[in-house]
C-alpha cells in the first residue's frame, strides 16, 4: 500500500541484527547484499530471473520452521532474518557435499581454480571430498566452436547459462535438456553450437559458476592468481563496454564484462568479449605511414614508386612496408593538412567530408565535428554509430 505521499510504504527487517527498511517486493537476498551481507549462493545472478534451484542460499525467519532459499523469498513488514546458524551451515555443507558427488575433483589441474564457486563453498565447508558414493554421471566434452569449450562433467545444472541466453542475449540457443542423472545443457536437437541461433557472445561462459564453460583462448595460458587484470572500455561501439582483460606475461587470454559496470554489468557482445586479437598483431599499425609515391615526391625517400593502376587496394599488397614508408607524426599531420587546405582552395568547403569513429571518446569525436565546421568550414560530418 502507498503512504499518503504516493511512496510505497517502505517494510522494515531485521538481518543478522542490522535494522534496516526495504522497498516492497525487495528479496532477502537482495536486501542482504544491500548491506553486504554475502548469503552464499549458486545458482543465483542478480541480472537474472530467480531459478531457486541449489537451495545454497537459505536463511532462517523467525517464526518459520523451516529455513526458505533467501535469493526466491520477498521480505515482509516485521521479518527478522539469520543468515548464519549452525543450522544453515549444515544444511549448505550437504548441497555442497552432493554436488561434489557428481563433480571431478580435480581442481589441481582445473582451469577455473582461484575462480569457482563449487570450489569457494567447498573449501568454507571444509570439504575435501564428498561423504555420498561418488559418481559424474555428465562426461560429454564439446569443442566445436572456436570461442567456448563445453565441459559437461564441470556442470551443476544451475541453469545460470540458460537464463543469460534467453533473458539478456535473447538467443535462446541452450536448454537443460533430459532428465535426472541425463540432464545437461544442450542446444536444439544436442547438435553443435554453429547450427543453434548462438551468436557467440559469451554470456553464458562468464555466468557459468564452475568450468562447464571455459573460453577456448584461456586453456593452458596459466593460473587465474597469476593473471594481470585490466581494465578498459570496449573501442568497436558507442555502447562503450566495460571490459576487464586477464593477461598472462603480457597477452590478453581472455576477456569479460565488468560486474559492477552499469552499461553492462557481465555481458559484452561477441565483439568485446573475443575481437581483441588485434591488440598484439604484427599488421597492426602503430605509427604513422606515408605512401611511397608521395614521400618520394616530398623527398622522404631515395627510391621512385608507382602507385599501381589496377586497384587502390593493391597499395596494401603484398606488405604494408612495400608500399608505405613509416614517418613521424608531426611530417604526417602536416602532409594531411596541406592536402586538406589544398583541396578546399581549388574546389571549396564542401569538397571536404569526414566519418567520425564509435572507437573515439565522446569529446573527441566532438572536437572532430568541431574541426570540421570551424577548421574545415563544412557541414560535412558523420559518423559511423556502429561498426
Ligand atoms: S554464447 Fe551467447 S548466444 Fe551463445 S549460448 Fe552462450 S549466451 Fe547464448
Ligand atoms: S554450464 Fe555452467 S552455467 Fe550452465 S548450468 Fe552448467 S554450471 Fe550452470
Ligand atoms: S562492441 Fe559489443 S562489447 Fe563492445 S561496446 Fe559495443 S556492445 Fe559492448
Ligand atoms: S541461490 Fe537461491 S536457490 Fe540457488
Amino acid at each position: 500500500m502507498d503512504s499518503p505521499s504516493g511512496e510505497p510504504h517502505m517494510l522494515n527487517i531485521v538481518i543478522d541484527g542490522h535494522a534496516i527498511q526495504v522497498q516492497p517486493g525487495t528479496t532477502i537476498m537482495e536486501a542482504a547484499r544491500a548491506i553486504r551481507i554475502e548469503i552464499p549462493h549458486l545458482c543465483y545472478h542478480p541480472e537474472l530471473s530467480i531459478s531457486g534451484g541449489c537451495r545454497l542460499c537459505v536463511v532462517e525467519i523467525e517464526g518459520r520452521a523451516d529455513p526458505v532459499p533467501s535469493c526466491g523469498q520477498a521480505c515482509q513488514e516485521g521479518m527478522v532474518i539469520r543468515t548464519q546458524s549452525e543450522q544453515l551451515t549444515e544444511l549448505r555443507r550437504e548441497i555442497v557435499d552432493l554436488l561434489m558427488a557428481d563433480h571431478p575433483l580435480d581442481c589441481v589441474i582445473c582451469e577455473k581454480a582461484g575462480k569457482c564457486q563449487l570450489q569457494k563453498y567447498a573449501y568454507e565447508y571444509g570439504l575435501a571430498k564428498t561423504s555420498h558414493k561418488a559418481h559424474v554421471s555428465r562426461t560429454l566434452y564439446q569443442d566445436d566452436n572456436p570461442f567456448f569449450i563445453r565441459d559437461h562433467k564441470y556442470c551443476i545444472l544451475c541453469s545460470r547459462c540458460v537464463r543469460a541466453c534467453w533473458e539478456i542475449v535473447g538467443a535462446n540457443a541452450i536448454e537443460i535438456f533430459g532428465r535426472g542423472f541425463t540432464s545437461h545443457v544442450a542446444t536444439p536437437f544436442d547438435g553443435p553450437m554453429i547450427d543453434s541461433t548462438c551468436v557467440f557472445c559469451g554470456s553464458c561462459v562468464q555466468v557459468c559458476p564452475t568450468a562447464a564453460l571455459m573460453p577456448v583462448s584461456r586453456a593452458g595460458k596459466g593460473r587465474e592468481w597469476e593473471m594481470q587484470r585490466v581494465e578498459t572500455i570496449c573501442g568497436y561501439c558507442g555502447v562503450g563496454c566495460k571490459i576487464e582483460y586477464a593477461l598472462k606475461d603480457g597477452a590478453i587470454t581472455y576477456a569479460q564484462g565488468a560486474r559492477e559496470e552499469s552499461v553492462n554489468g557481465d555481458f559484452l557482445c561477441t565483439k568485446g568479449r573475443y575481437g581483441w586479437d588485434f591488440a598484439t598483431s604484427p599488421d597492426r599499425l602503430t605509427r604513422p605511414m606515408i605512401r611511397r609515391d608521395v614521400a618520394y615526391a616530398l623527398g622522404l625517400t631515395d627510391e621512385p614508386w608507382q602507385l599501381p593502376e589496377t586497384s587502390p587496394l593493391e597499395v596494401r599488397k603484398p606488405k604494408i612496408s612495400d608500399s608505405f614508408i613509416e614517418t613521424d607524426w608531426d611530417t604526417a599531420l602536416n602532409l594531411v593538412a596541406d592536402k586538406l587546405a589544398d583541396i578546399v582552395q581549388s574546389h571549396g568547403h564542401d569538397a571536404v567530408m569526414g566519418l567520425a569513429s564509435a572507437r573515439c571518446t565522446n569529446e573527441e569525436n566532438y572536437l572532430f565535428q568541431k574541426f570540421m565546421r570551424v577548421g574545415v568550414g563544412t557541414n560535412n560530418v558523420d559518423h559511423c554509430a556502429r561498426l
